[in-house]
């Protein structure tokens, strides 16, 4: 069985467009840097399941935990009928809510809206045979960009799971919440994952795992852009790097040129220079602390009204109206 992906938001081509203009814009800066909405092509989407599974990646572990012991929760404080999903990815985390939300009796819809047209369409499949009453509606959409034009039905609870919310910097983030605000209605909440700040010798291994799996993930974007702009990046000539900045306290995921390199996008006609040891930023991971997140949420007058954690405060579930 396959399930259509809407991809009026975003089609192949237009992917393929944005990319071009993200790598002429990040490739030619003095500080070079990526936006990680390209790591999840077909492999990618797939290395970022093999990473939720990893001994040194908590986040995915404890975020289930917590939803393990509080889906009813959540549930009951907030009995919806439409649940819309963003960066849903493979959707496995959401089963334990949607289950949930069977048992409250209101589910009628999921949309699950992601970039990754492989993950949708693979979680698609799953849902409707999990949920043969609920409808399924899979969306290829950006949710930086794409959040006002969905068709929302009933009340509502959108889900962001993950901590992809961290994959933001605070501009980002204030935009984002200020469209998810204006996106819900009175009754609608936000239900927010957040992974939360924590010693540098327990997050740097998550962002650097013993097997390698996080340096294939943060590789293949330089696979995404050879094979989608026609380039000649040498991707052995290029470092893994996870580092923890205490600052803003966010993990850094970087690219390190292991050597002067000089490269070509040939179908955008982009002539590409790292001088050696020169690094691309392919993703923050903010970690967040309870105060800061509330405040930001605030800010786009989102209350925060529940705060779920596992017990080592790992992780935090957030839900807001
Ligand atoms: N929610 C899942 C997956 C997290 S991985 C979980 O908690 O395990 C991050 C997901 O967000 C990926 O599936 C990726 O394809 C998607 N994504 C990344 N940037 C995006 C963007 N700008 N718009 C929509 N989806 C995005
Ligand atoms: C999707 N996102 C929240 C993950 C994270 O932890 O920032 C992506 C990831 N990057 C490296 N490992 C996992």
């Amino acid at each position: 069985m396959s399930i259509r992906v809407d991809d009026s938001f975003l089609d192949s081509a237009g992917a393929t467009d944005e990319l071009a203009a993200d790598a002429r814009a990040g490739l030619t800066s003095t500080a070079k840097s990526l936006p990680p909405r390209w790591f999840y092509d077909a492999r990618g989407s797939e290395l970022f399941e093999q990473i939720t599974d990893l001994p040194e990646y908590y986040p995915t572990r404890t975020e289930t935990q917590i939803l393990q012991a509080h889906a009813g929760d959540i549930a009951a404080a907030a009995p919806v009928e439409t649940v819309i999903e963003l960066g849903s990815g493979s959707s496995t985390k959401t089963q334990l809510l949607l289950d949930a939300w069977q048992r409250t009796g209101t589910l009628r819809r999921v949309i699950t809206l992601d970039v990754s047209a492989s993950a949708l369409a693979e979680a698609a499949v799953a849902l409707s045979a999990r949920y043969p009453t609920v409808e399924v509606q899979p969306v290829r959409a950006d949710f930086t960009r794409h959040l006002d034009g969905l068709a929302k039905s009933g009340r509502t609870a959108v889900v962001f799971l993950g901590s992809t919310i961290g994959n933001l910097d605070p501009a980002e983030r204030a935009a984002f919440f200020g469209a998810v605000r204006s996106a819900l209605d009175p009754g609608d909440v936000l239900l927010l994952g957040t992974d939360l700040v924590k010693p540098a010798e327990i997050l740097v291994p998550a962002y650097d795992d013993a097997a390698g799996i996080t340096a294939a993930f943060n590789l293949n974007v330089l696979q995404v852009l050879n094979r989608e702009l026609g380039g000649d990046l040498p991707i052995e000539a290029f470092d893994h790097r996870a580092v923890w900045n205490p600052a803003d306290e966010r993990i850094e995921m970087r690219l390190r040129a292991g050597r002067e390199i000089r490269a070509r996008l040939d179908r955008i006609g982009l002539d590409v220079h790292f001088d050696a040891g020169e690094e691309l930023l392919t993703e923050i991971s903010s970690k967040f602390r309870r105060d800061g997140i509330t405040a930001e949420l605030a800010m786009a007058g989102l209350n925060l009204t529940h705060w779920w954690t596992d017990p080592a405060g790992y992780f935090a579930l957030s839900l807001s109206q």
